[in-house]
């Protein structure tokens, strides 16, 4: 088996052979998940922390989801309700946590890089990123991986166009990042308000008009237009941007006949996607997607439980087989 990370911060520092190890085990636990098979010895005796600084529905219950199936004892901090919002430090957090001796820790944090802060300050734990400011989100760009190579065979030479809010996503960066590791052509769709300074520097065709971008594309990725993490005056309104960027039947027209649309979600109907668009089963995979997301946060969490348990055995000078 090939994967050598301690943590899972980002797709920027996974290498192609470790991507496809995740994914083939997520395959498997995405076939045992529907018939009711979980292998749930796998991470029993760990323990599972969840820390959501920022709110979350899906992520949260998702990375929940996949630690209680494989057997783990998973809790959820509260981290809105917590000490942080009485000024407590990320370096504090850490120390908290070193005293509770998690082996699994899984954080979303408004800030780009506090995250990869936090890996380096927690001992003898496995950190995952469930995603941190506009700088990654692993999980879902391998959970978009998993969906797009179950519907369409592969993951490499697919013309993949990924449209709206780029600026403020790290849904998009994380894809672009392993869609390019794949070998797959990225193309990137927006107005230019939301795409990200030096876009022309990240090797991707950029289009600023919807038909022209989806011309023949075999994958349409549609993202959330992040009002959030907006300062204000990025859109007209948002009925000019759903008339200009939002994906209806008539634009998805110029894509492939067998192009899938995808969604991470949460979505804003009428603004970046038409409702019955996202709901018609033949073209919309975005139910697909979040039944993925628990299957590759399994994979990820078995995965880094292995390291973590062979890098144990070897301080403690046992034999690893790992
Ligand atoms: C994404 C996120 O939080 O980055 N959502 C998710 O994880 N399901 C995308 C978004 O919020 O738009």
């Amino acid at each position: 088996m090939t994967f050598r990370a301690a943590h899972l911060l980002g797709i920027e520092h996974l290498a192609p052979d470790e991507i496809v190890t995740l994914l083939d085990l997520a395959d498997r636990h995405a076939e045992a998940n529907r018939s009711g098979t979980p292998a749930r010895g796998t991470l029993a005796g760990l323990t599972q922390i969840n820390m959501f600084f920022e709110n979350s529905t899906r992520t949260q219950a998702s990375f929940e989801l996949a630690g209680k199936r494989l057997g783990a004892d998973v809790m959820n901090m509260a981290m809105a309700l917590s000490s942080v919002k009485k000024g407590e430090t990320l370096i504090d957090t850490a120390l908290t946590l070193n005293a509770m001796r998690p082996d699994l820790l899984v954080v979303r944090h408004h800030a780009s890089g506090a995250v990869d802060l936090l890996a380096q300050k927690v001992q003898d734990c496995a950190v995952l990123n469930a995603g941190d400011g506009r700088h990654e989100h692993p999980t879902q760009a391998l959970l978009d991986a998993l969906t797009i190579r179950r519907a369409k065979g592969r993951l490499h030479r697919l013309s993949v166009a990924i449209c709206g809010d780029i600026a403020h996503s790290r849904v998009a960066r994380s894809n672009l990042l392993l869609l390019g590791k794949m070998e797959n052509r990225v193309r990137l769709i927006g107005p230019p308000t939301l795409l990200p300074p030096r876009v022309g520097e990240l090797g991707c065709e950029v289009f600023h008009d919807m038909d022209e971008g989806l011309r023949d594309v075999d994958v349409v990725m549609m993202l959330r237009l992040q009002k959030e993490r907006m300062d204000g005056g990025f859109v007209p309104s948002e009925r000019e941007y759903y008339h200009r960027y939002g994906l209806d039947a008539a634009k998805l027209s110029h894509a492939r006949p067998d192009a899938i649309v995808m969604h991470p979600g949460p979505m804003n109907r009428g603004v970046e996607i038409d409702g019955t668009l996202a709901d018609d089963i033949n073209r919309s995979v975005i139910q697909t997607q979040v039944e993925m997301g628990v299957a590759v946060r399994m994979a990820a969490m078995e995965l880094l439980a292995a390291n973590l348990r062979a890098g144990r055995d070897l301080a403690r000078g046992g034999r690893s087989d790992a």
